[in-house]
């Protein structure tokens, strides 16, 4: 590759969600089958979520992460035998190993790029996007598959109501290409892990077992207070460091978790909601492809237009968090 494309664009988008939807009512009436109390009002009220597509039991998170990475391929009318970099973000990883990227790679047909996994639970989509604009700015690679995709429905305890009914499954992914003008043009990852325990799914399987809590377990108010405060600091610091302020910003597209988030935070740095891309609300929290499928929705549905800045903001279990400034 020659120093001549010292950047890298995001030239195509796609997502995939399973058919299965379920809405707050289904999964209220579900749960009402094992004594456990909970309502649309209460979900809807407290979280914004109406709704969340959930995988049939046995559904890989590979297998919708390689359906989203067609999808941008295809809308990138990229070749999947062009991709020399394949990346997924998860926390819901088919196996110990191979990596979800490599079985991806396998399902695209693509033969000889690299491809690994990131974790950084839903923050990983920042991270992976970060790595791979690294990738092609240090001439590393030419074109980048970056994918959030997640099974959450798999380390979900069912009958927690205090976490069960805010997560949904799917996948989002963006073609990354070395370009000659800037497209993401600010980045910045964080991570704290001495606040590892307030959103952890702490389990292994290690000598023939599964060893401790396989289940995703979280301390709501902790992370809810963590979100806003480390999500406006971001969001404030990665336009300054590119000359920028919010005011410049199109569209923001944060971490799908909580309606509430999202509105806190954008009233904390004074941008009106109508900026704010939101599809908690159809999708709940979806972790790692919350992000991906947002943005995909709102260039699709032709809200995000080419030339606008569009800010991406991760933030989760580890605990991280991390922003990314794309010129689309
Ligand atoms: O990707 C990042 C991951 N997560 C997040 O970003 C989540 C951040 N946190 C949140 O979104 C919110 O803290 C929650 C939505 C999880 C909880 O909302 P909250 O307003 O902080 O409620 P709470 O935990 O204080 O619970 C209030 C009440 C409790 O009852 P009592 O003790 O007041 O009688 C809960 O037991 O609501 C009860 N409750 C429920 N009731 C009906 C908790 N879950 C449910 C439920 N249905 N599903």
């Amino acid at each position: 590759m020659s120093a001549s494309m010292p950047f890298s664009r995001i030239i195509g988008s796609g997502s995939f969600l399973p058919p299965n939807l379920v809405t707050n009512e289904a999964l209220a009436a579900d749960m009402a089958t094992r004594q456990i109390e909970t309502s649309d009002e209460w979900i809807a009220e407290r979280t914004g979520i109406r709704q969340r597509y959930i995988a049939d039991r046995g559904v890989k998170t590979s297998a919708l992460a390689t359906e989203a990475a067609r999808r941008a391929l295809a809308d990138a009318g990229v070749d999947a035998s062009e991709v020399d970099l394949i990346i997924v973000a998860t926390s819901t990883a088919d196996f110990v190993f191979p990596s979800t990227a490599c079985i991806v790679q396998a399902g695209l047909g693509n033969k000889g790029a690299a491809a690994f996994d990131v974790q950084a639970v839903c923050s990983g989509f920042v991270y992976a996007l970060t790595t791979a604009d690294s990738f092609i700015r240090a001439g590393r690679a030419k074109c980048a598959v970056v994918i959030g995709a997640e099974v959450f429905s798999s380390i979900l305890d069912w009958n927690d109501r205090g976490t069960c009914v805010l997560f949904g499954d799917g996948a989002g992914a963006v073609v990354l290409q070395a370009s000659d003008t800037p497209g993401i043009i600010g980045a910045e990852l964080h991570a704290d892990g001495s606040q590892m325990n307030i959103l952890t799914a702490a389990g292994n399987v290690a000598y023939g077992q599964v060893t401790g809590d396989p289940f995703l377990r979280m301390d709501g108010q902790a992370v809810f207070k963590q979100a806003v405060t480390v999500l406006d600091r971001s969001a404030r610091s990665v336009t300054a460091d590119a000359g920028l302020t919010m005011a410049d910003v199109d569209w923001m597209i944060p971490h799908q978790a909580n309606l509430r988030i999202l509105t806190f935070l954008a009233r904390k740095l004074d941008v009106p909601l109508e900026k704010v891309v939101v599809t908690v609300d159809q999708h709940a929290n979806t972790s790692a492809a919350s992000i991906p499928l947002a943005l995909d929705v709102a260039r699709r549905d032709g809200r995000i237009q080419s030339g606008q800045l569009v800010l991406l903001q991760g933030v989760g279990g580890g605990f991280t968090w991390g922003s990314v400034l794309v010129r689309m």
